[in-house]
């Protein structure tokens, strides 16, 4: 069947606006699409083959950022916390994998949000839910909650403010080993983990002071890192706006971002989504959860990748603790036996959100470690390889899940709450993981 950028349009679309005024619709998605991309052709071919490496075990991929990203935090404190933060997992991982680390954030893009139900009520109100920036606006009133198609262009906006200053920072110097400003760790002075860390900080600048005065490497080749963006990729007519043909490649490309993933909720093999994924070159994405069955996922991969390119597909599972052995193992043996081989990457966050007493929103430590953990172990014991993870994070000290070195309760989770939607893993919490996850891969 042919397939067009809108091609999607034919078919089923789960989780989208519903915009009252097609023609504002259009013509935003039109403005859009005449607007310079955020990313190249070049850099979402250099991502698929890095992230083809990672599937055959040779690199780590580290993807993570926030739940829903949020216009008011398109500042530079955050932004630049989210970069540390990312940089500082990737050192860690660096050391425990040996291997290169490939970083994507969640970022410059993750404005839109699936949600459990189409509606929000509060005492007798019932208004639509709240979709993410990109679609509405979070206050409870009818007229915040209308999605507005020129949110999309403020999301757009956003997006490359956000990765433009994220560029600069690391052109600018910003993840240079050398700059021990950059590496310090901003917390808990003195603790095992900061001693730990500035362990591996240390040892690391010394083995690259160390090569580049054996074989004379300029430190500007050790000095610059890549970063990659991702986002779920829902709010289709968002997609399509950016998606294009550029000069002497052949294929589209959505150059919204370098990695877009799809949603289980959005995954229907006849749905709008799939059709709409199965035509663009970017490597992808597709979140795999318990309720994903052998005959789905194999139905997937061959509507998204017939051809079997290396680095093409990346499957990320988020089971739950406890959930791993008896979900994942029968994914892995199905894709197994069709003969592909894909990139295998664990979010530990979504199979593990519970809800306090007081009704918080809330994910403990000690599961995303677990959940962890049990996946390294059983894709070993498969043959298989987990080749990264994939973590809700924020660079800032907020008080969102449970746990970590510094023991936080659910009584702390009334200090330093700020996430609209998921609980993210606090710079710490983060740091802490990927402290963890290497140790765990150094010890096996
Ligand atoms: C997410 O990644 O924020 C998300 C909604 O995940 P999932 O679709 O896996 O629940
Ligand atoms: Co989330």
């Amino acid at each position: 069947m042919s397939w067009s950028p809108t091609s999607w349009q034919q078919r089923p679309a789960k989780q989208q606006a519903g915009y009252g005024d097609p023609a504002a619709l259009a013509s935003v998605v039109d403005e859009i699409g005449l607007l310079p991309p955020l990313v190249t052709s070049w850099e979402v071919e250099k991502l698929r083959n890095q992230l083809a490496k990672a599937a055959r075990g040779e690199a780590f991929l580290l993807q993570g950022g926030d739940c829903a990203e949020s216009f008011e935090d398109c500042r530079a404190e955050p932004i630049a916390a989210k970069l540390k933060i990312l940089l500082q997992m990737s050192l860690v991982l660096v050391h425990g994998t040996r291997k290169q680390v490939i970083r994507v954030g969640r970022i410059a893009g993750q404005y839109a949000k699936p949600r459990s139900t189409d509606t929000e009520t509060r005492g007798d109100t019932t208004l639509a839910a709240y979709r993410g920036d990109l679609i509405n606006r979070g206050a409870f009133t009818a007229a915040d909650r209308e999605p507005d198609p020129t949110l999309m262009l403020r999301a757009y906006e956003r997006a490359a403010l956000t990765l433009n200053f994220i560029r600069a920072l690391v052109d600018g110097g910003f993840a240079d080993l050398h700059h021990p400003e950059y590496w310090d760790v901003s917390f808990a002075k003195g603790t095992p983990n900061a001693a730990q860390y500035q362990r591996i900080v240390d040892g690391i600048r010394e083995s690259l002071d160390f090569v580049s005065a054996i074989a004379g490497v300029e430190s500007e080749v050790l000095r610059r890192v890549e970063i990659y963006t991702s986002h779920e990729a829902l709010a289709l007519p968002y997609e399509q706006a950016q998606t294009r043909q550029v000069p002497r490649r052949a294929g589209w490309y959505n150059l919204s971002t370098h990695f877009p993933w799809i949603g289980m909720r959005t995954a229907q093999l006849d749905g709008a989504h799939v059709e709409f994924h199965r035509g663009i070159e970017n490597p992808l994405g597709i979140k795999i959860g318990p309720a994903m069955t052998t005959e789905w996922l194999t139905g997937l991969l061959d509507a998204l990748d017939p051809q079997r390119i290396p680095g093409k597909i990346t499957l990320i599972h988020r089971m739950g603790a406890g959930n791993v052995a008896s979900k994942l193992a029968p994914l892995v043996e199905a894709v197994r036996s069709t003969g592909r081989r894909v990139l295998w990457v664990c979010d530990p966050m979504h199979g593990n959100t519970e809800t306090t007493p007081t009704g918080i929103k809330t994910r403990r430590f000690d599961n995303i470690m677990t959940e962890l953990e049990q996946s390294f172990e059983l894709h070993a014991e498969l043959g298989s390889y987990l080749g990264g993870v994939h973590i809700e994070l924020t660079g800032e000290d907020v008080t969102e899940c449970i746990g970590g070195a510094r023991g936080l309760t659910e009584i702390d989770l009334e200090r330093a709450y700020k996430s609209r939607v998921d609980p993210r893993l606090n710079y710490e919490q983060a740091l802490e993981i990927a402290m963890r996850i290497s140790k765990h891969l150094r010890g096996s």
